[in-house]
């Protein structure tokens, strides 16, 4: 026996077996359990103790595995959630609870969350929320708002009735794919490389700005044992630039002789899984010389600033422009005017699964396993960084951990595939959680000035709206954003007389990007705490203020584009009368005994245009009948948790007519799900839930038509029979008589729909969007007058989302949305170069999310599957000016630059106070 090797060997007890496994010295224990041992259900989200994500009982107690060293597990007992599943009865109760409740969106916290969860089961504490607040608080998650894992926790054990009824819409029925993420099995992207892939890890740089030489890399490489090959600029065959808008794909693979982001990609190392354990970047031979850079927009919009890209001047990227009536005669006509100048940080969005994934060969083709939330756009921007045909392109998305935006963007993809195309090998990279906080995009910081009017009898009168978006480095969606925002910067009110104009501006900053709501979000911010001050100044009540003024069917919206029904603001804002009476009574109660804890509520509205604005964007879903009746639905849109596996297979089957439980889903793969088109802008309910709608509907068409039944006639899939009676009487389709095609249907459907919109003209005038979808939020703060900080005691949120495809998914996103708005509100701000951390990027945890009410408003939409309307964006657009109108109102002091951190706040209080 080798004697160093008995002497390393860690033995210990693993979900019930005797586990031996032999780490390095420090190894972390989350390594271990799932590179060594396979417990893959393990998962890790920052290798800092900061996220939870990969929490273990060790000997009973809850433990972040990666801050463990695994030789501190000799002779311990180890449990995962793999193991606990069907070992232990509270983990049976949680995993009811928590798909009875919606608990689980993504899942990647899932695990960490429920082995939280089974200790404080196991510990025989009165549960109390506070008790599960305690027990979980270690663990972040960023999709839920944790108010239904709270609510799972206080129910696990209680009896959870099984879902009734057929599924079809309107029901709130689980998940469909819940089960994979409440045992671990689920597969995110750092979850599925062969045990024998290469390793990969890109070199980043270190400076904002920075001169680089490359010295001799390859001979480094033969030296270093273990290493197998270094990437350059001058390995990448084909485009050397990437980016999601092809006219702005300005991004290099691999940046040549300087940098412009503290981050940016200029090398790629791909070695063995034992030599890149160890791997130490700084023996790798690249120069660096650090130049001047450029941070903020003030920076770079002077003549001396470096010009980032040579062919946009002024380091200006693009502008957006809406205009009607006029808006400088409106403005001096009117009565009252408010003014007022706002900046928002950059945002990170902190899924809790970084980027990851794969990529081998197959034959000649590439193979691209990751997260992503585009896989037909990764496919295209692949084949054109390799120079090769889209066919020669796979790409099969993993579970994805979380998106939010960000994934929408090539990550690890082209690193993975240059490394396997090159080495004819499976080649694994994940980020780690600095690189991909370092080098993945950002929502926009922005600079805003605004005025607008309103005449004495309350009504909107003029707005003006500049905006400035600090893109950063490279492109990414900048143009869409400084597109949308002047589209949107009204809000959802009437004004006759608008101008707004935005444009994206280049720094030295990591690339910002698409996040929840494409800048609509610090617009609104902008203009909500505007109504404010012009209520105030009209001596109007600011939510009858907005009701007043509230875009109506029939109306035009700053484009001049008129829905004679659908419009939801009105009813939103409505539907916050009550609340909103009563809690400013109870706040005004409050504070006469509290002068030092000062209550206030706010309140604002938000809309969203779903979909591209005035672009072609096309999903097809295609669907088929096997001869043993398995009926399969071909679903490529991305479901990154927030339910679209489960909200477009109700509408399916809706359509269809037969339950949702006769649905097998297929996921999406370019290689056997047609283009569903990308998990972005609020669009998959709608556009490819209608794609769903149509395809349900030509196969109904189909089999009505075999038999010649009535349409009204109801469908039974009863084994390989189809069952269809009409007022006449029942027929019968015997489908095993059918032929099959080359896929195995006997009977298929493939329908497209793209939404119906109009150019915007030079004026921004057209149909941007052929539905919106409205919201109103009311948010009640206790704001501390001494310490600034703010408190958040409930939210109540109005949605208008036409028809409630599933009211549980619905809460769900509103939840989870509210949770990402409040900590755009309060605490984010990523701060390149110094917060690329979540010890030091805050993100809310489960004590600071308050009570969230939902009020479902359905206005049904012309457009929308059944009515439907998107919800993803819409969910946080109104939650940070609610939050700030809350703040003014508590203490008499408006914060214009976001976060509204403590100390601004304290700040705004002083200079009130003291001058
Ligand atoms: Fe918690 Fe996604 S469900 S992070």
């Amino acid at each position: 026996m080798d004697k160093r090797i008995g002497l390393n060997s860690i033995a210990f007890t693993l979900n019930g077996d005797s586990v031996v496994t032999r780490p390095l010295p420090g190894e972390r224990l989350s390594y271990s359990l799932r590179e060594r041992l396979g417990a893959k259900d393990v998962k890790v989200g920052c290798d800092a103790g900061d996220c939870g994500a990969c929490t273990v009982l060790v000997n009973g107690a809850a433990i972040c595995a990666c801050l463990m060293p695994t030789h501190q597990a000799e002779g311990r007992t180890v449990e995962t959630l793999a193991g606990l599943r069907g070992a232990d009865s509270a983990a049976e109760a949680l995993a009811d609870s928590f798909a009875a409740h919606g608990a689980a969106q993504c899942g990647i916290c899932t695990p960490g969350m429920m082995v939280s969860a089974v200790a404080l089961l196991r510990s025989g504490t009165q549960l109390t929320e506070a008790a599960v607040q305690d027990a979980l608080g270690g663990v972040l998650c960023r999709c839920t708002g944790y108010g239904k894992i709270i609510d799972a926790v206080l129910a696990a054990g209680e009896p959870h009735a099984p879902p009734q009824g057929d599924g079809h819409t309107g029901q709130p029925i689980q998940r469909l794919d819940v089960a994979g993420k409440l045992d671990g099995t689920e597969r995110f992207g750092d979850d599925v490389a062969p045990p024998d892939a290469l390793h990969l890890r890109v070199i980043r740089s270190p400076y904002h700005r920075a001169h680089f030489d490359l010295g001799d890399l390859q001979g480094w490489a033969g030296r270093t044992p273990g290493i197998v090959t270094v990437l350059t600029a001058k390995d990448v065959p084909g485009a050397q630039t990437f980016g999601v808008i092809p006219a702005f794909a300005d991004q290099p693979v691999f940046a040549v002789s300087e940098t412009r982001f503290k981050g940016e990609a200029v090398a790629a190392v791909v070695g063995s899984a034992a030599a890149m354990q160890v791997f130490d970047e700084t023996q790798v031979p690249i120069t660096w010389t650090e130049l001047p850079a450029a941070l903020s927009m003030s920076e770079a919009l002077t003549d001396e600033a470096p010009a980032l890209h040579a062919d946009r001047p002024g380091n200006v990227m693009c502008k957006g422009y809406v205009a009607c009536g006029d808006d400088e005669a409106a403005l001096e006509a009117a009565d009252v005017t408010v003014e007022g100048s706002f900046t928002t940080a950059f945002v990170e969005h902190a899924y809790i699964e970084p980027e990851a994934g794969f990529a081998r060969m197959v034959g000649d083709r590439l193979e691209v396993h990751a997260c992503t939330q585009a896989p037909v756009m990764d496919q295209e921007a692949l084949a054109e960084i390799l120079g090769v045909a889209p066919s020669a392109v796979r790409i099969v998305p993993t579970g994805v951990g979380g998106g939010f935006g960000s994934k929408l963007d090539l990550s690890v993809q082209p690193y993975l595939a240059l490394a396997a195309m090159r080495t004819g090998r499976a080649v694994r990279l994940t980020y780690s959680r600095t690189e991909s906080m370092q080098s993945t995009t950002k929502r926009h910081p922005a600079q805003i000035t605004a005025r607008i009017g309103a005449t004495a009898d309350g009504r909107l009168n003029g707005m003006t709206f500049q905006g400035q978006f600090n893109t950063g480095a490279y492109a990414s969606w900048g143009p869409t954003v400084a597109n949308r925002v002047p589209v949107h910067a009204s809000g959802p009110y009437r004004i006759a007389d608008y101008r707004a104009e935005a444009r994206g501006v280049h720094t030295h900053c990591v690339p910002s990007g698409a996040f929840r709501g494409f800048g609509v979000p610090q617009s609104a911010v902008a203009q909500e705490s505007l109504f404010d001050e012009l209520a105030d100044k009209l001596g109007m009540d600011r939510l009858e203020f907005r009701i007043l003024n509230a875009l109506e069917n029939g109306t035009p919206t700053v484009c001049g584009q008129v829905f004679d029904s659908g419009v939801g603001i009105r009813a939103c804002l409505e539907a916050l009368r009550p609340a909103w009476a009563k809690m400013r009574a109870d706040a005004q109660s409050w504070n006469r005994g509290h002068p030092s804890l000062r209550r206030g509520v706010g309140v604002a509205g938000g809309w969203y245009g779903c979909g591209n604005t005035s672009l072609p964007n096309p999903s097809t879903i295609k669907c088929g009948l096997r001869a043993d009746g398995t009926l399969v639905l071909h679903q490529g849109a991305v479901d990154i948790g927030q339910g679209s596996n489960t909200a477009i297979a109700q509408i399916f089957a809706t359509a269809l007519g037969v339950p949702v439980d006769k649905v097998t889903l297929v996921g999406a793969d370019t290689d056997v799900t047609p283009d569903a088109g990308k998990t972005s802008a609020s669009r998959q309910t709608f556009v490819s839930g209608n794609a769903a709608r149509l395809s349900a509907e030509a196969l109904r068409a189909e089999i009505l038509a075999r038999v010649n039944a009535d349409k009204g006639a109801k469908l039974n899939l009863d084994g390989d029979v189809i069952e269809i009676r009409d007022a006449a009487k029942t027929h019968r389709v015997a489908l095993a008589d059918l032929p099959a095609d080359a896929e195995g249907y006997v009977l298929r459907a493939e329908q497209t729909y793209d939404p119906p919109t109009v150019p915007l003209d030079a004026n921004g005038q057209g149909h941007p969007y052929a539905q919106f979808g409205y919201a109103a939020h009311l948010a009640v703060v206790e704001v501390d007058m001494a310490l600034g900080t703010v408190r958040p005691l409930r939210v109540v949120a109005a949605h208008d989302v036409g028809h409630a495809i599933n009211p549980n998914l619905v809460e769900g996103q509103v939840q989870g949305g509210i949770a990402q708005g409040l900590g755009m509100a309060l605490m984010e701000e990523y701060l390149p170069g110094r917060t690329d951390n979540l010890h030091d990027y805050l993100i809310p945890t489960i004590g600071d999310i308050p009570p969230i009410e939902t009020l479902i408003i359905e206005e049904p939409d012309v457009h929308g599957p059944f009515g439907a309307k998107g919800l993803g964006e819409h969910v946080l657009i109104p939650t940070a000016p609610a939050l700030l109108n809350a703040i003014h109102d508590a203490s008499g002091v408006r914060v214009t630059e976001l976060p509204a951190t403590p100390a601004r706040v304290r700040a705004k209080l002083r200079e009130r106070d003291h001058g």
